[in-house]
């Protein structure tokens, strides 16, 4: 059964503490994805690591390093966060980039590899054994709140078919619109941000969409 992954995007450390809290009391929560960015692979600058200190272990937090060729990766160890995910497009060379995943590995957490909407899925053959999970981008990268990319359900199932033991995450306009259709394409990781975090009602929400991806 897919998982629910909220996704906090802030700019401020106050703003950021809030979006925690109001996302850990969702009982069944077990993974929560916070959001970086340096303000050059995206133009958002999102806050940044030296910011946030020691995340409650009782989840499982996973970093999105929306940052051009990210290499400083024990900071985010430090703070407690288990999985990293960094840009394909990120890197210069797929050496950087496998050197990348290793070092985030010899530091004793898991990587993934994320890619835009534009990029072919087919590059992440490259990342089997390499990488622990993959993430489909449905928007572009740097803000909440963006329209959902209808061509990534076909590009789901075409993930699923090149790597069917694949862990895959699929991030942007995550809604009760889109949510079973991606579950049924095969994504196993479902990132919400707005439609969580900017909804009347987050516990609603939240039990609508679990409701979804269970039917
Ligand atoms: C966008 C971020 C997403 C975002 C998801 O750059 O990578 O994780 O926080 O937010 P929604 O669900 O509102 O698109």
């Amino acid at each position: 059964m897919p998982t629910i992954v909220p996704a906090i995007l802030e700019n401020t450390k106050e703003g950021f503490l809030d979006k925690i809290s109001r996302v850990i009391m969702l009982s069944g929560v077990e993974r929560i994805q916070v959001d970086f960015g340096d303000g050059i692979f995206i133009p958002n600058k999102i806050l940044p690591i030296t910011e946030i200190d020691n995340l409650n272990p009782a989840f499982h937090w996973e970093a999105h390093l929306m940052l051009k060729e990210p290499k400083e990766f024990l900071d985010y160890q430090i703070c407690g966060f288990k999985t990293l995910l960094v840009h394909y497009e990120a890197f210069e060379s797929l050496d950087n980039l496998q050197s990348a995943l290793e070092s985030i590995r010899s530091l004793g957490m898991k990587c993934g590899v994320v890619i835009n909407p534009t990029t072919k899925v087919e590059v992440l053959k490259e990342f089997v054994g390499l990488a622990d999970q993959f993430l489909i981008m449905s928007v572009n990268p740097g803000f909440q709140g963006q329209a959902f990319l209808e061509e990534t359900f076909s590009r789901v199932k075409e993930l699923r078919m090149l790597l069917p033991n694949a862990i895959i995450e699929v991030d942007g306009g995550v809604s009760l619109s889109n949510i079973r259709e991606l579950s049924h394409a095969g994504a196993d990781l479902l990132v919400v941000g707005s439609a969580l975090l900017k909804a009347p009602n987050i516990l609603e929400a939240y039990q609508q969409l679990q409701k979804e991806i269970e039917s």
